[in-house]
């Protein structure tokens, strides 16, 4: 790259010569753009860091006026540029841009010094005309280009550094820095050939619904399932392990499950609760959003099912399949295969032509032994413009009964329109209410506890996910409307920042999740994800290990956001290990939260059944932590215990908590994800 522009060799050389002559060292000092730094290494909350253009690929603009050179991004930003002392100052002038005309972004520009804040512009809003920001560095190492939300979140946040240069001392090269490390690294340990039971450890079913329960395992195949004291009503197909029936009775039933191959057997208990609640651990499968987004079809979701069982996925307890919006009819989308009726002569909702046979698919599904979900909206209109249930709820949870569902994600979406008494299928006015946070308390509850109790009607268990981004405080009314899940946030990006911003806001849900009722952080960004254009994950492998360790501490439903055909293997190594996923799956159901920080450290801990406790060190700062750690009574852990490192599933330690302390070495934006137990295993 080259860093010196508008100056000749012989230039340079007359400059050397005349500070020579004067006796002077600086009066070379150059001028190094900031766009011909390499700016990928920037992270962002949107989109990639794009040069001399802006964020959409626009001339960048700012106020109407326009400039050629800068570095568009997106909040929250952060770029590091090592100056090592060599630079003197920065200048650029910065602003939102015009782009994003019609929304009300706002961010705040920010220029650090190793470390300390050096220039601020204010929170600034979209028609501010363009600020010139001017800061002296002589002596810094580390310059830090920081934009922030502007304290509204980051919609919209389309944010311009332009005509943005250093001055440097002497002909230099400046370099630009991402501390977190990039390469990947496996951790979960190949599972053995022999059996080894897997998954949920108890299983809600309710009286007189189909009865469908996959027993897991890993090992060799061929594999002979079977069981003991299976209740009445249920029988367990040897081969696949499918267990299927019906139970009438309210009661609990203590089954020991066996998995036989040719290198040996396994036994384990499962515990099925005949009773009101289903969803007992919290949901597992994956859905077609973070992937597919509007290009969903019936043909990608067979394949993704297909991929959950080829590729081994289903050995783990992953279940679900479940359809985003974009499977029914569209309101005025130009693609012809979202065109068509929306519902029937009898009001019937009217899949589009992507999805000719529903019923065939749940089918096609179930017959894998996998279970499928789909989505809806309370309003007229989902998010994405396709027709919701408003006004045909009852008929709609029969439908999706009669198909075969087993999941509805339920979307507020457009209900702000029917709230504001805006037209009920006014096709244009889908407006952004949904972040209004719902006005009345009643009025937020209202249509969840609609289609909640209808679903209850159905003669099959339909689990009932509630999406309105943790309005009006879901999870404490979540469960009264007939909630399994309810989200607690806005959409989750593959980014750090969206990761971070989520984990750190999950505390103050915690105490609501319980076997049946779960927080739910959004779905995971592994894998190649991308809302209709996918790419491999942008978090870095170590922030991947950090979000699969919360969310499974967070016991938060755990769906696959990513093109299950493109499978990687440090991918299936954060999906299959069988020991974090225990953590999630812990029939005791509750959610762990932050019990202690130690500057960017959190350690989150998660009380579970059989009196252990899981903890996640998690390292949200940029540098490595390497301490000895001690204060394992705040964590609730005494006396002489047993450590294990459940990433890597095995036990690294025997300490006396009372006088030994235990070495963490946890890389930055990582984890380290352990278990405490007293006594033996
Ligand atoms: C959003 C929802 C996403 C996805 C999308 C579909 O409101 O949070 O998870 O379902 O709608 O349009």
């Amino acid at each position: 790259m080259n860093a010196i522009k508008n100056i000749t060799l012989t230039g340079i050389i007359g400059l050397v010569l005349l500070a020579g002559l004067c006796g002077m060292q600086d009066l070379s000092a150059q001028t190094v753009w900031l766009d011909e730094l390499d700016l990928s290494t920037a992270t962002q909350g949107y989109g990639v860091p794009v040069k001399n253009k802006s964020l959409d690929g626009n001339t960048m603009t700012i106020a109407g006026q326009t400039f050629e050179r800068g570095f568009a991004t997106h909040a929250v930003s952060s770029l590091l540029v090592l100056t090592e002392g060599k630079a003197n100052a920065f200048t650029a002038k910065v602003g939102l841009d015009d782009e994003m005309k019609g929304h009300e972004p706002a961010v705040e520009f920010e220029i650090y010094g190793d470390g300390n804040k050096l220039w601020s512009s204010g929170v600034m809003h979209l028609g501010d005309s363009a600020k010139e920001c001017s800061v002296a560095l002589t002596g810094i190492k580390k310059v830090e280009l920081v934009v922030t939300d502007g304290g509204n979140g980051n919609y919209y946040d389309h944010a311009d550094w332009v005509d943005a240069k250093f001055e440097t001392t002497g002909v230099t090269t400046l370099k630009t820095y991402n501390p977190i490390a990039s390469e990947p690294y496996i951790l979960t340990p190949k599972p053995s050939d022999k059996p080894r039971l897997t998954g949920a450890k108890v299983f809600g079913v309710r009286p007189g619904s189909p009865f469908q329960f996959l027993v897991t395992a890993t090992g060799d195949r061929p594999m002979e399932f079977s069981a003991q004291k299976l209740p009445k009503g249920l029988k367990l197909n040897p081969q696949t392990g499918i267990i299927t029936g019906k139970l009438h009775e309210k009661r609990t039933y203590e089954v020991t499950l066996s998995a036989k191959n040719a290198k040996g057997k396994a036994e384990r208990k499962l515990r099925i609760v005949c009773g009101d609640q289903i969803a007992l651990t919290p949901p597992m499968g994956w859905n077609s959003w973070n992937c597919f987004a509007q290009e969903v079809s019936a043909e990608k979701v067979k394949s993704a099912a297909d991929a959950m069982a080829k590729s081994g996925l289903i050995n783990h307890g992953w279940t679900y399949i479940n359809i985003d919006d974009f499977w029914n009819n569209h309101r005025d989308s130009e693609d012809a295969s979202l065109r068509g009726e929306l519902r029937d002569a009898n009001g019937k909702i009217v899949p589009n032509k992507r999805f000719e046979d529903m019923k065939g698919l749940a089918d096609y599904v179930h017959g894998l032994g996998l279970k499928i979900g789909l989505y809806s909206s309370p309003g007229p209109w989902s998010c994405g413009g396709c027709a919701g249930s408003f006004g045909f709820e009852e008929l709609d949870a029969e439908t999706y009964a009669e198909w075969g569902f087993d999941y509805l994600k339920y979307d507020w979406c457009s209900y702000g329109n029917v709230i504001d008494g805006l037209p009920d299928n006014d096709p244009y006015k889908v407006s952004s209410l949904s972040y209004n946070g719902g006005g009345e308390l009643n009025t937020a509850m209202k249509p969840f506890k609609l289609m909640g109790d209808y679903l209850r009607e159905q003669p099959r268990d339909i689990v009932f996910s509630v999406c309105q981004y943790g309005m009006s405080d879901v999870w404490k009314w979540g469960g009264s409307v007939g909630g399994n899940c309810w989200r607690t946030t806005n959409d989750i990006t593959d980014t750090w920042v969206s990761v971070k911003n989520i984990a750190l806001d999950q505390d103050k849900s915690a105490p609501y999740a319980k076997p049946g009722n779960w927080n739910d952080p959004d779905m995971l960004v592994v894998g190649h994800v991308g809302w209709g254009n996918t790419h491999p994950s942008k978090l870095k492998p170590d922030e991947q290990y950090l979000h699969i360790s919360l969310w499974s501490l967070f016991a938060a439903p755990l769906l696959i956001g990513c093109d299950m055909e493109k499978l990687d293997d440090f991918t299936l190594n954060l999906l299959t290990n069988d020991e974090v996923i225990d953590v999630n799956q812990d029939p005791l159901g509750k959610q762990a939260t932050c019990i202690q920080t130690i500057g960017d450290l959190r350690i989150y801990v998660k009380e579970l059944e059989d009196g252990s406790r899981a903890v996640g060190f998690c390292n949200f700062g940029a540098e490595i932590v390497d301490a000895q750690y001690s204060d394992f009574e705040k964590l609730g852990i005494k006396g002489n215990v047993t450590v294990r490192d459940l990433w890597r599933q095995k036990d690294i330690a025997e300490i006396d908590t009372n006088t030994q302390k235990l070495a963490i070495k946890v890389p930055a934006h990582g984890v380290l994800l352990y278990k405490f137990n007293s006594g033996k295993y």
